[in-house]
């Protein structure tokens, strides 16, 4: 199969790029590196059947070398990531989410792709008032992020509607894991793990009881490669755990898994921070046979294992 995967130099993008290639596919890669880093596609770039373009996704270009690819299938993964930022400024949360997606729907359009699987966000969810979230809830989008990845979510269906391009999308909780940078939705992970093998201070904001749902990033990647499939034509399923674990039971994990002491100092509360947060992704078993397969500890050992030998250098 041949795959094109925006945001394919990131986090995400590039675990699902490895093992794409490891199942022998075909495929391409759009993005700015703007948050991603080449490094990520280091294996990948070994490959005869990978190419990486340095793009933005809203690039014209992107549509001629998607014409020339003829992919299949987009994993469409390139966006702004942070709330935080959003709300800083939402006009440039929106152009590159909202107008960021219809160019790449413009670009499946054109290359004749069978399929988009799109990476969203239970942001969607907004402040939730049953939990774990299930997969057919109401959305109440409360960010202007949570607004740009449901407008991508709804030009999804409106280019499968008048083009036929069939979809899934993916609504994330919050993925941890190798390569992710400490400034990402979940990027609490990687900043407790920095610190503690740094033997930093780390904060712990409120009393520590807030809540959210750690997904390891190979049970995300397995799901987009299950999606990129004929399953979940149309849908939308939650990849999560359905468990949810507070901060202060997060950095005790990460501190037993880097041997390092597990006393975070505290701070206030942050305005605006959801209290608790988790998605049944019980929908995704039915329609993807997906299931979260990664105890929380385990993928914390991995994630902090591969952190050590960074760096190390290895
Ligand atoms: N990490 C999470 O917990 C999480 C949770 C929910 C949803 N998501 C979604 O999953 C996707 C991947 O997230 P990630 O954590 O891997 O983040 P990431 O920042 O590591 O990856 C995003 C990639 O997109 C690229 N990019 C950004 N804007 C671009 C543009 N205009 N043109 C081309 N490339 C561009 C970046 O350079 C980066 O490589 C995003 O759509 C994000 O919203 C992530």
């Amino acid at each position: 199969m041949r795959v094109l995967v925006t945001g394919g130099a990131g986090f995400i993008g590039s675990n699902l790029v490895d093992r794409l290639l490891g199942e022998g596919h075909e495929v391409q890669v759009v993005d700015d590196l703007s948050s991603g880093d080449r490094a990520n596609l280091a294996a990948a770039a070994r490959s005869e059947r990978f190419a990486l373009h340095e793009l933005d996704i809203r690039d014209p270009r992107v549509a001629d070398l998607a014409a020339g690819f003829e992919p299949e299938v987009i994993c469409h993964l390139a966006a702004q990531i942070s709330v935080r930022r959003s709300v800083a400024d939402p006009l440039n949360d929106a152009r590159l989410n909202v107008e960021g997606t219809v160019s790449v729907l413009m670009a499946a359009q054109r290359a004749g792709t069978r399929k988009v699987v799109f990476a969203s966000s239970v942001a969607v969810y907004g402040r939730p008032d049953v939990i774990p979230v299930p997969g057919g809830a109401a959305t109440d989008p409360r960010s202007p992020y949570a607004a740009s990845k449901l407008a991508g979510e709804t030009y999804l269906a409106a280019f499968k509607a008048l083009h036929g391009i069939d979809y899934t999308t993916l609504v994330l909780s919050n993925v941890y894991g190798p390569r992710q940078s400490p400034e990402g939705e979940a990027g609490v992970v990687a900043i407790f793990t920095d610190a503690l093998l740094d033997g930093k201070a780390t904060v712990v904001y409120g009393d520590g009881g807030q809540t959210r749902d750690y997904i390891y990033v190979d049970d995300v990647v397995d799901g987009f490669v299950r999606a990129c499939g004929e399953a979940g034509g149309g849908g939308r399923f939650n990849l999560g755990t359905g468990l949810q674990t507070t901060d202060r039971e997060l950095h005790t994990l990460v501190a037993a898994a880097a041997g390092a002491p597990d006393g975070p100092g505290f701070a206030p509360q942050r305005l605006g921070d959801l209290p608790a947060m988790a998605v049944d992704p019980a929908p995704a078993l039915d329609a993807l046979g997906w299931r979260p397969r990664t105890d929380l500890a385990d993928g914390l050992k991995s994630t902090v294992e591969w952190a050590r030998g960074r760096r190390s250098g290895q």
